[in-house]
């Protein structure tokens, strides 16, 4: 990628990945970027590294704007590997640089590298630093996405420096969400929260309203991941899409999540999904078989109902439930109500292996409807009626 200025003497310098399908174990098949970014002034900036496969060609684009003799500070907002794997690089090449960042991201910083000699301004929440005509000032977002996470606002140039918050896991031509497809780079952040910030819908809130109690007056928001929401508009759409998001609400949908050895489970979740669209519910169907763990996740933001269904497999849960289910308990979706079913040979019981995620999760939920080989059709009947119940809780 080329360096581009997105602002007045403020520079993208950071790596796309487009050959990058999974992260941690989340399906990202439009890829992802690094983005880094140079701000010039009387003190020079670097905010955020790029993961280490990247550092070379991220050296290059930083050595465009400045050289590493003129920098004067390095962000670190976060310190998973995709943003600080090349920062001992970039401090080999700047050693005079000062490492900008929390006291949680210090600690994480020397519990990945070997910090010996590094120099370290420590900053919280309200902090600001003075680079000359610029300021930079901090909001630290602690779980947003680790416990060192923060980020970085310019007022003079209206821009917040977001890092994981706000992006998306996507690769395109440009850098700024108007240039790409709006609706893809909306759907990729709701992936993104969906797989990486479910859980942490609280700290989200939280930094939300400490990001309004300061005034922030934002005109551009700069993830390091994706695309670059620029004006007012979009930066009011992306606030509102976390906002909404955050407030744990859902949109009264279902969804059914299966899997199925031989066909007896998809049946049951054939005359689900069919007592769901006939009392008017919006239903989607994942057989994991197909269906990708991180997709599927997405739809229990808008879901208020769930079905997991599962055949029992050496006296277990389908392989592939198994998974799903770890990862959604994992992710904490919210306030749903719900229930399992499934088909078994000569065991049954395995079913509660995935009640006890409900419980775990604080889910209203019904009985287990499980069916011994083939479903009769007085438990195709079962399950119409269950469906039913569980809309009427
Ligand atoms: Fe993009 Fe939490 O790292």
């Amino acid at each position: 990628m080329s360096v581009v200025e997105i602002k007045q003497d403020i520079f993208c310098v950071g790596a796309k990945d487009w050959n990058l399908t999974e992260f941690h174990g989340y399906a990202t098949p439009r890829g992802s970027t690094y983005n880094a970014y140079v701000v010039l002034d009387e003190k020079n900036v670097l905010i955020d590294g790029v993961k280490f496969a990247f550092s070379d060609e991220n050296i290059e684009r930083i050595k465009e704007v400045v050289s590493f003799s003129a920098l004067d500070y390095i962000v670190v907002n976060h310190v998973e590997m995709d943003h600080s794997g090349n920062i001992p690089e970039i401090v080999r090449l700047a050693p005079q640089a000062k490492i900008v960042t929390n006291i949680a991201g210090k600690k994480a910083l020397a519990e990945h590298f070997d910090t010996t000699g590094w120099s370290f301004k420590i900053v919280k929440t309200g902090d600001s630093i003075s680079i000359g005509k610029k300021t930079l000032s901090f909001v630290t977002t602690p779980m947003l996405h680790w416990p060192d996470s923060m980020m970085t606002y310019i007022k003079e140039a209206k821009v917040l420096f977001s890092n994981d918050g706000f992006g998306q896991h996507y690769c395109t031509d440009t850098v700024f969400a108007a240039e790409a497809n709006l609706d893809i780079v909306c759907s990729e952040a709701k992936k993104y929260y969906a797989n990486i910030l479910f859980p942490l819908a609280m700290q989200t809130n939280k930094a939300l309203k400490t990001a309004y109690d300061m005034g922030l007056d934002i005109e551009m928001i700069a993830p390091s991941h994706g695309c670059i929401w620029n004006g007012k508009e979009e930066v009011a759409t992306i606030l509102d899409l976390y906002a909404s998001w955050a407030s744990g609400s859902n949109k009264g949908k279902a969804v059914v999540v299966y899997d199925t050895m031989w066909g007896s489970t998809e049946t049951l979740a054939d005359v689900a999904v069919g007592a769901f669209e006939l009392a008017g519910i919006p239903v989607t169907k994942h057989c994991l078989t197909n269906s990708h763990i991180s997709e599927v996740i997405v739809d229990f933001m808008d879901a208020e109902y769930v079905l997991i269904g599962s055949p029992t497999l050496n006296n277990e849960l389908f392989p592939r439930v198994a998974s799903f289910v770890t990862y959604m308990k994992g992710l904490q979706p919210k306030n749903k109500k719900a229930f399992a079913f499934g088909s078994y040979g000569w065991k049954s019981g395995v079913l509660k292996q995935v009640e006890l995620v409900f419980d775990a999760l604080g889910w209203e939920k019904l009985d287990a409807l499980e069916v011994k080989y083939r479903p009769k059709s007085q438990e195709l009947e079962t399950m119409k009626n269950k469906v039913n119940e569980l809309i009427d809780m």
